[in-house]
């Protein structure tokens, strides 16, 4: 079948890498796609935002599935325009991707589903956010309501800084009409862990869990990325946390949003915070998380695409999809500045010689082809992914293969594993 990526990071490059080794895929187009996909796929140049044109585009070429990357098409509602034209697409509607899109809607549907997430209050007024936050005891985090591209969270641990956060969303209009809404929520300690799901609206097949480091530098210090690395499993999820994490988060939304007459299909993300007090959420996707989906999908072994049209055709329950047992660590190459501005368009050496590791995979983020070489043309510029028979295996595999790479001003987190090792070493699993 002919099928059609949206996206061009390093989770479209995964997930079209697994899509092209499927005996379902004849021809597979990735919009826009990036310097890696262009290898094993026809990037077709149309953003991911461009939906007039992605449906036209698919109706064109009789494209047989859509996938849909990133949150942003999903906000513009390319699920609901697909299905319209008859088109077979996978990801919510835009109506259920209210999840992911505003935060006012989330946090009001967990508490309408008794769905253990932070404490909460919601505000388009400065000064009643200002009065709350005067009466409050303990740090809180201040998020704007829509899609800020992982910066509209900002944790404040004191006063002072939650007002600053608040004026700076509901006066200055730092994250525009994003943050003309804005969430105050108690401040959860624990530790966090991606939770991924796919969904046809009644069934679920859950992933396995992963954890994702946000901030820019060694030991989460700096600001917020889109994510410096990923690995899975994730050993602060146990067996038993899992299965409590499906009853009291998964199931209990997925029945939710099919009682509001909003069924839920496509991939559920749980971002959580393992606290003392159990597991709660601190925002849903609605997604595969980047870097989280490139650990992922090395890691499994069965066809994606098979998985993809079942929870397309409301027949999950037929599949139950095999893992390779060892785990997958993933570190992320960025360009100097990220998250902040930065050059693009410089050469990246030593990809070649990286690539032929063994067990290693090199997933493109931000890059492009100039004159045959590839070079950078994003903040995050390359996932390297590496499988092991430990952690700590794969994370020397994958530092092996990340040393080989360089480019002017790259930089990486060199701690990706070490939160999954500590934790083994106290007993763990
Ligand atoms: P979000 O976009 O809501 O996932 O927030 C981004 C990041 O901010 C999360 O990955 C956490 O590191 C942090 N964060 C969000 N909400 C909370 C919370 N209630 N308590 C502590 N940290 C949080
Ligand atoms: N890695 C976090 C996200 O995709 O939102």
């Amino acid at each position: 079948m002919k099928i059609l990526v949206v996206g061009g990071g390093g989770r479209e490059h995964a997930l079209s890498w697994k899509i092209a080794q499927s005996s379902h895929t004849e021809r597979l187009f990735v919009a826009p796609g990036n310097g890696g996909t262009e290898l094993i796929a026809e990037n077709v140049p149309i953003g991911a935002d461009d939906v007039d044109r992605l449906v036209e585009f698919a109706i064109k070429e009789s494209i047989e599935l859509t996938v849909v990357g990133p949150e942003l098409p999903l906000s513009l509602g390319i699920v609901d325009r697909f299905e319209e034209a008859g088109l077979k697409i996978f990801g919510p509607r835009r109506e259920s991707a209210l999840l992911e899109t505003s935060k006012a809607f989330s946090k009001a549907f967990m508490k309408r589903h008794s769905i253990p997430t932070a404490r909460y209050a919601e505000f388009t007024d400065l000064a009643d956010a200002r009065a709350y936050i005067e009466a409050t005891e303990g740090g809180v985090v201040v998020k704007a309501d829509g899609l800020a591209g992982g910066k509209g969270a900002i944790v404040c641990p004191t006063k002072e800084d939650a007002l600053r956060a608040v004026e700076m969303m509901l006066k200055e209009k730092a994250f525009g009409r994003a943050g003309e809404r804005v969430i105050v929520e108690e401040l959860l300690t624990g530790e966090e862990a991606s939770f991924i799901v796919i969904t046809d609206g009644t069934h679920i097949v859950s992933f396995p869990p992963a954890q994702d480091h946000k901030p820019v530098y060694d030991g989460d210090r700096g600001p917020n990325t889109g994510g410096m690395g990923a690995y899975s499993p994730a050993p602060v999820i146990t067996d038993e946390l899992r299965e409590e994490i499906l009853r009291t988060i998964i199931e209990p939304t997925i029945r939710g949003m099919r009682e509001e007459g909003r069924p839920y299909r496509g991939v559920l993300y749980a971002g959580l915070m393992i606290t003392d007090d159990g597991p709660k959420v601190l925002e849903f996707n609605a997604r595969f998380g980047d870097p989280e989906a490139q650990p992922l999908m090395v890691r499994l072994r069965s066809d994606l695409v098979e998985l993809l049209l079942a929870c397309v055709e409301s027949r999950l329950d037929s599949l139950n999809p095999e893992w390779d047992p060892r785990p997958a660590l993933c570190v992320v190459m960025a360009s100097s500045g990220y998250p902040g501005s930065y050059r693009k368009g410089l050469p990246i050496r030593g990809l070649e010689s990286a690539e032929r590791l063994k067990d290693v995979y090199i997933f493109h983020s931000g890059t492009a082809r100039k004159d045959g070489m590839c070079v950078t043309a994003g903040g995050r510029v390359l996932s390297v992914t590496a499988l092991g028979e430990t952690i700590e295996e794969a994370k020397r595999r994958c530092y092996h293969a990340v040393e080989r790479i360089s480019w002017e001003g790259v930089h990486y987190r060199r701690d990706i594993g070490d939160r999954a090792l500590k934790r083994l070493k106290q007993g763990g699993r």
